[in-house]
């Protein structure tokens, strides 16, 4: 827990906030036990960089600032040579003399540790191999992360960050994958949910001289308090039977593995052997094969990426593949379909290998029915582009954006739970979603069809679906994503019109007058309305009703301050900060992390104090309201 900056620290003077700078740096760094949030450092730093810019501590700076820098290696970080069979992989071994070390390969993000007189100095991602990303201080909240280890000399240690599977299952509707998740995790700039995630660190290696053989260095990583990856010496001729009990044991694991390392034992072996530009030669990923069954190809859809790119996917007879039936395929771009002259009915091998979603493998008979993309834009009906491999929707605005948003939008306002952006992305890609109204045809039988999604999760989505099917009138309004009609005016409207009909009805004029509603406000809403007609029309079709009823409260924040947002800065005399901000919660309205254009009010507690905040918020046009001034609205007189 991180301890809230002391009242009136934004007035202290320039040796106070060095001095403070100083300490939670060392705290952050030596320590590992800092006091107060990433979020109020920043803020101390801001503070301390307006009073005096050329202060000295300003340019050592702390890990928050270098998330994200470019960190070079001092060794490269290279990648693995792959093999799939026993034969390439004994042909590997024939190379060097002595056993072999057998490790998961764990599908998480490969991280290089520095440490230097003892302590955690640098983390950072593999990136280019010669140049990586700073993860530094979220790689400090990692708790299998040791921050100090007892040798004095500069040691660097490797290993995988990765996203536990049982952490994953709590966030797998937000995220596409636990790799994914993982290393969004650790580019988060705010280290308090990046440690929420729940991330961990296996090492494989650590860059030290002296040892003679690679199971010394897991025994010496584990004395230092890390948690080597799983290892075992083998001979040479027990690698396939090893290679097998992974298979075997994958499901058990809390991690995702795309395959098992072998790496000669013998480290004057490995040094003799030496490594090309891409590839160690005393290293080898043996992957786990994919499961592949046969099946026909009888249909092609095509749905539009987050690029613009229109995709095809295969509709394929139904077929089990890692126990779960799949009928749809990635056929993955146009080009793949032409260079495997795929046609519809064709028999195919569709493959499902790690946790990526089914795709097409191979053509082992041709169908008879030729395959051509659509000429225009499933989604938004403009006229497609084809350019070398891929197909593009002409808009130059991106169609499947907007897809998805509009989605996001609805299902938020309605209060459809569980359906995070990546989730809604694959299923606007699968070409389940493309309206809001999509929604309410989803049956649980095509969402099992995805990665990790079982039985109940899915009939659990399908059931929240469909509960939000009346929708009282103000956050039915809301819901279509009309610029301009937001929460308030929503409400102004349904208590006003009282039935959508009515509200359809309504013209321009009938609108100009209503609380808020100037001439340019009416004008927008009703055309934002009348270009929603498809919508609204759609989702009456699937059997969304708009229940009218003007006392319905909204979805979120009722009350006289609904909609504003608060910031307080200096000593308010009255109250405290926080006492302040329980009552504009109580009144509906929230308080604000920030200046911004969006901020309703900055309420200033002593002027003479106030800083920074109340320069940004004159500048961004913000009103300022004293306390006296803040007081009076709270009881109602503005
Ligand atoms: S040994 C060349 N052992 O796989 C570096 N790597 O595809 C020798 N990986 O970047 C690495 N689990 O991040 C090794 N048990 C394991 C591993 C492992 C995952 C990653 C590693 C590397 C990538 C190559």
């Amino acid at each position: 827990m991180s301890a809230p900056l002391p009242e009136g620290w934004e007035a202290w003077p320039q040796a106070k906030l060095e001095a403070e700078v100083r300490r939670h740096n060392w705290l952050y760094w030596d320590r590992a036990a800092p006091e107060i949030s990433d979020y109020d450092y920043d803020r101390l730093v801001e503070r301390l960089r307006a009073v005096a810019p050329d202060a000295p501590v300003l340019s050592a700076l702390g890990p928050t600032e270098r998330l994200g820098a470019d960190v070079e290696h001092r060794h490269p970080m290279l990648s693995l040579d792959k093999c799939y069979d026993p034969d390439t992989l004994q042909k590997w071994a024939d190379k060097f003399a002595g056993d072999v070390v057998m490790t998961p390969k764990v599908d998480g993000v490969a991280a290089s540790l520095r440490y230097e007189d003892g302590r955690l100095i640098v983390a950072a991602t593999r990136g280019s191999g010669t140049v990586g990303e700073d993860i530094t201080a979220n790689v400090l909240r990692i708790p299998s992360v040791p921050k100090h280890i007892p040798v004095e000399r500069p040691v660097e240690v490797r290993g995988e960050i990765y996203l536990p599977l049982s952490k994953f299952a709590l966030v797998k509707d937000q995220f596409a994958n636990p790799r994914n998740t993982a290393a969004g995790a650790l580019k988060n700039k705010n280290a308090d949910r990046s440690e929420a995630m729940g991330l961990c660190f296996l090492a494989y290696d650590a860059l030290i001289d002296g040892a003679t053989r690679q199971i010394e260095k897991f025994a010496q990583l584990a004395q230092w308090g890390f948690t080597p990856v799983e290892h075992a010496l083998l001979p040479k001729d027990g690698m396939q039977a090893g290679y097998e009990r992974y298979v075997a044991r994958r499901a058990e694991l809390d991690y995702e593995i795309d395959g098992v390392v072998f790496r000669a034992d013998r480290l004057d072996e490995a040094a003799r052997l030496g490594a090309t530009s891409h590839h160690p030669r005393y290293a080898i990923a043996y992957k786990l094969q994919g499961d592949s069954a046969t099946t026909h190809l009888r249909q092609v859809e095509w749905s539009v990426s987050r690029s613009g790119a229109l995709t095809p996917v295969g509709i394929v007879d139904p077929v089990v593949l890692s126990g779960a039936t799949v009928t749809r395929i990635s056929l993955h771009n146009w080009g793949l379909v032409q260079s495997k002259k795929l046609s519809i009915n064709a028999e195919v091998v569709a493959m499902r290998r790690g946790g990526v979603i089914p795709y097409l493998e191979a053509v082992v008979t041709p169908g008879d029915t030729e395959i051509v993309p659509p000429a225009t834009c499933p989604s938004c009906d403009s006229p497609v582009r084809v350019e070398g491999d891929f197909v593009f929707c002409g808009s130059a605005t991106g169609c499947r954006m907007t897809a998805v948003g509009e989605l996001a939008h609805y299902a938020n306002t309605v209060g459809i739970e569980g359906f995070g952006e990546v989730w809604l992305e694959t299923l606007v890609d699968a070409g389940l979603l493309h309206t809001p109204a999509d929604f309410y045809r989803l049956r649980a039988a095509d969402l099992i069809e995805f990665d990790r999604m079982g039985e109940t999760l899915a009939q659990k989505l399908v059931d929240r679906v469909q509960a939000r099917r009346e929708i009282p009138l103000a956050v039915f309004l809301q819901s279509l994503g009309v610029p301009h009609l937001g929460r308030t005016a929503s409400q102004t409207l349904a208590r006003h019109f009282r039935t959508l009909r009515a509200v359809r009805e309504a013209k321009i004029e009938d609108l100009v007058g209503l609380p808020k509603f100037g001439e340019l406000l009416a004008t927008k809403v009703a055309e934002g309305l009348g270009a929603r007609a498809h919508l609204v029309d759609a989702l009456l079709a699937a059997g969304v009703s708009a229940t009218d009823d003007p006392g319905a409260p909204a979805a979120t924040g009722e009350g006289p301050l609904a909609g504003k947002s608060f910031l307080f800065t200096g000593t308010l005399a009255q109250m405290t900060r926080d006492e302040a901000q329980e009552k504009v919660a109580a009144l509906g309205g929230k308080a604000a992390s920030g200046v911004s254009k969006h901020l309703s009010y900055l309420v200033v507690g002593d002027e003479g104090k106030a800083g920074s905040k109340l320069q940004k918020a004159r500048d961004a046009g913000v009103t300022v309201l004293s306390e006296a001034e803040f007081l009076a609205l709270l009881a109602g007189d503005n």
